[in-house]
């Protein structure tokens, strides 16, 4: 369409002249934003761009991958893959409050993100080292974080973003995205050739999966519950409402699995077994604040179930969230 053309031209622009030769560096998440972020200035400056993503451990399942395949083998973008899954297990190791894996988690993101930026800048290949910080912010987060917002009494949860590193790392910020909202956003990511299901997939936290294991986060736990969720978003990719000719993906806002610690007793050919339960939760909401759940039919949920308790060993018991925003969050930490 030509209105997204026009605007990627003048984006183009607009990057080109306010970068001039210098170099950037983009923290690659798999999100939507930095997704889309990157494809924009990659098109605009190509190898000045250099993408870090930090692989936390605690993405879903094949998830690291697929970026990689997109941005460096597609897109030709120059990422670096940083493996650091195994600090953040340790760090997080014996922490069960979740507020304070929250604050961890966004903790040693910002190190290991700091710490490559200056790698990047001491090798020198070729370049003196980044001296733009991009981000995808996009206008909702600027409206948010601009105090146009009353602040709440309570934090309920604190959102980790990457607030204050562009100064931490004495970089001037490059914000392409900043004067749009989420659906151009959307609209702009798939005019720039990223595929449909990654410009429209339901939105992620930061911490990933470390708020979706409850309590103490372990490698155990974060194996079983990318399978099982692999699974449920499968199945709900699959299953078609036919009044609406919709996917049940499509017709959620958001839909993950949820790890419980807990074990429960279940049987299985002729052997009892005494494993893990698993949530599963799915929500319709416009804005996030309030959400209702999801009435998905029975038939998806039963397959669902059928097929995580028989693929994934370790996790004999599925269970479906009925519970509304409020008086429960999105997430259950
Ligand atoms: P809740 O659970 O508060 O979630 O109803 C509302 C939306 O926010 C997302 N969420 C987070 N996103 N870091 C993020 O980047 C976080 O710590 C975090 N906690 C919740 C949640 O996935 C939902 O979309």
């Amino acid at each position: 369409d030509w209105v997204m053309r026009d605007h990627i031209a003048e984006a183009v622009e607009a990057i080109r002249a306010q970068v001039g030769s210098e170099e950037v560096i983009l923290g690659l998440s798999g999100g939507v934003d930095s997704s889309v972020a990157a494809a924009l200035i990659h098109r605009a400056i190509g190898d000045q761009l250099t993408c870090v993503f930090v692989d936390h451990g605690l993405l879903r399942l094949n998830e690291g991958d697929m970026v990689m395949d997109m941005f460096a083998g597609k897109l030709h973008a120059k990422v670096i893959r940083v493996d650091a899954s195994e600090l953040f297990l340790r760090e997080l190791a014996g922490v069960s409050d979740p507020e304070q894996k929250r604050k961890i988690i966004g903790r040693l993101f910002v190190d290991v993100f700091k710490a490559e930026a200056e790698k990047l800048k001491a090798s020198g290949q070729g370049h003196r080292g980044a001296t733009f910080l991009a981000q995808g912010t996009i206008y909702p987060d600027v409206i948010e974080s601009g105090g146009a917002k009353s602040k709440k009494a309570v934090t309920i949860k604190s959102h980790h973003n990457v607030g204050g590193l562009p100064e931490q790392l004495g970089l001037k910020l490059l914000e392409p995205l900043r004067d749009l909202f989420k659906d151009e956003v959307r609209e702009l990511g798939v005019a720039l050739g990223l595929p449909h299901d990654m410009v429209y997939r339901h939105p992620f936290p930061g911490p990933g999966l470390g708020v979706r294991i409850l309590g103490e986060v372990k490698k155990e736990y974060a194996d079983l519950l990318r399978r099982a969720d692999a699974i449920f978003i499968e199945e709900l990719r699959a299953a078609v409402d036919p009044a609406s000719g919709k996917s049940w993906y499509d017709l959620t806002s958001q839909a993950f699995t949820v790890f419980l610690p807990v074990k429960s007793v279940g049987v299985m050919g002729d052997g009892r077994t005494y494993d893990y339960v698993v949530a599963l939760r799915a929500v319709q909401t416009s804005d996030f604040m309030t959400a209702d759940w999801a009435e998905l039919p029975y038939s998806l949920l039963k397959r669902v179930s059928g097929r995580i308790i028989n693929e994934v060993r370790g996790i004999n018991r599925v269970t479906y969230d009925v519970s509304s925003k409020p008086p429960a969050t999105i997430e259950w930490e």
